[in-house]
């Protein structure tokens, strides 16, 4: 009888509020989607690596003007994720190679040349990637900025619901 009795005070204490505020009940708490980019809202990154890595706001993170630095020395903390990341990471030296064409199909002539999965002459992107995108907590601005959200980069065909990487030229 008596949890009987508390039950009902509580409805009556939630119907009270709601006449309170004046409004129709609130919507139950879950039950708005989560803003997914791609998923649930409009995605500010269609074509993935090329729409966010431009020379912009946060100065210029095009792929190719990395890459042309790379070529006399690679960062030591990106140094250490590549080898981290790597089949053989006695391979990994600190430089990338030039590579003159690479900037009209990012990150699809990567992975082709040497990035691709199971590759041992290079750190395969899937982890590479990743590893360079998803830790450091706070301190990475893909997972401040980016909310380190996958939909940035993978995208979800929505009719068949299969994932694809797009690619394509910097701008
Ligand atoms: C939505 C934006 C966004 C997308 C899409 C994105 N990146 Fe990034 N990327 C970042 C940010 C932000 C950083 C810097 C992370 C940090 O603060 O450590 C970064 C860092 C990097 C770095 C390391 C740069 C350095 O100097 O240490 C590489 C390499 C890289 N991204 C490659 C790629 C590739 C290849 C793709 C596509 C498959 C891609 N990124 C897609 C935002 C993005
Ligand atoms: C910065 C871009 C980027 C982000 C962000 C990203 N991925 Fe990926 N992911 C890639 C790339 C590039 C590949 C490799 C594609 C290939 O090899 O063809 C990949 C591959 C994968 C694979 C396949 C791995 C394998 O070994 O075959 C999985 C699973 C995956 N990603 C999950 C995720 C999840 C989950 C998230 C979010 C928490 C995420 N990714 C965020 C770029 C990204």
């Amino acid at each position: 009888m008596v949890g009987h009795a508390h039950k009902l005070m509580l409805i009556c204490a939630a119907v009270l509020a709601t006449a309170a505020a004046g409004q129709a009940p609130a919507a139950p708490q879950g039950a708005v989607a989560r803003k997914i980019p791609g998923i649930t809202v409009k995605d500010a990154y269609p074509n993935g690596c090329v729409d966010c890595h431009v020379n912009g706001k946060a100065g210029d993170t095009r792929l190719s003007t990395l890459m042309t630095a790379w070529t006399t020395a690679v960062p030591a903390a990106l140094v250490e994720k590549a080898r981290a990341s790597s089949a053989a990471p006695s391979k990994i030296k600190g430089k990338h190679p030039a590579v003159p064409k690479v900037a009209s199909n990012i990150p699809q002539m990567c992975l082709n040349a040497c990035h691709k999965k199971g590759s041992t002459i290079a750190p395969p992107f899937a982890q590479l990637l990743h590893t360079i995108h998803l830790t450091g907590g706070s301190a990475n601005r893909f997972l401040t900025d980016g909310q380190g959200e996958c939909t940035h980069c993978h995208k979800l065909d929505a009719k068949t619901g299969a994932w694809k990487m797009p690619s394509g030229a910097e701008k």
